[in-house]
């Protein structure tokens, strides 16, 4: 599913008017993609006990909304995953927690909330594969295709988005915004300021791309 450059037409509430410039994709538009995407992984899992990795913390809605909407015995578990670096690129990944289910000979979902540059799934599954499961389906709410730099996709996909940093729907700037219903773009005075100061966890204190 393609987002356009310009978005939804929705308003961005009143409270985050002066962050948010503009919402990409609604809490209803989520919520049935998500309900999609959760049919076809319940196919594709029939009959399997599937253990779900999920990749912290940006997954945190998304993954609630997707395993709620799967009605088919599973497993979780999370992986901890920081980019620590300069501006908006991701430096080297270090691992924040590790996978503590025994995944050999299993059926794994991995959960990630966006795939950019794929170096994040690309050292992720790389890990998981050393430890010999049946299968690996990996699954993310967003694409940004434009971005990739390593050879890595992903078999369900939420969103195909353009170019432009997001926040919203677990998904933050320097640890904020994660508790937007929506998917939005930030204005860039929030990021210009932001940018000048510490960094969060997963991702540095970026400057958002556009
Ligand atoms: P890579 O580049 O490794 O990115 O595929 C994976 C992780 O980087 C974060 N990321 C973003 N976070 N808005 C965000 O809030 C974005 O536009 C964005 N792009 C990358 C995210 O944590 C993702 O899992």
């Amino acid at each position: 599913m393609f987002v356009s450059v310009a978005g939804s037409a929705a308003r961005v509430p009143t409270r985050w008017r002066k962050e948010v410039e503009r919402i990409l994709i609604t809490d209803d538009a989520i919520a049935q993609r998500i309900r999609e995407m959760s049919r076809e992984i319940a196919r594709d899992f029939k009959g399997r006990e599937m253990v779900v990795v999920s990749l912290l913390n940006g997954t945190v809605m998304f993954l609630a909304d997707l395993i709620r909407n799967l009605s088919l015995p599973l497993r979780l578990d999370f992986i901890g995953v920081s980019s620590y670096g300069a501006g908006t690129e991701s430096g080297d990944l270090v691992f924040t927690k590790e996978l503590r289910l025994d995944v050999r000979g299993r059926d794994v979902l991995l959960v990630d909330d966006i795939l950019d540059t794929g170096k994040t799934l690309f050292r992720v599954l790389a890990k998981l594969k050393a430890l010999k499961p049946r299968r690996i389906k990996t699954c993310v709410l967003l694409n940004k295709a434009a971005r990739r730099v390593e050879k890595v996709e992903a078999d369900y996909v939420g969103f195909e988005i353009p170019d432009f940093f997001v926040i919203g729907y677990g998904l933050d700037f320097a640890e904020r915004y994660r508790n937007l219903p929506f998917v939005g773009v930030l204005h860039s005075h929030v990021y210009k300021q932001v940018a000048a100061k510490p960094a969060s966890a997963r991702k540095p204190a970026a400057s958002p791309r556009s």
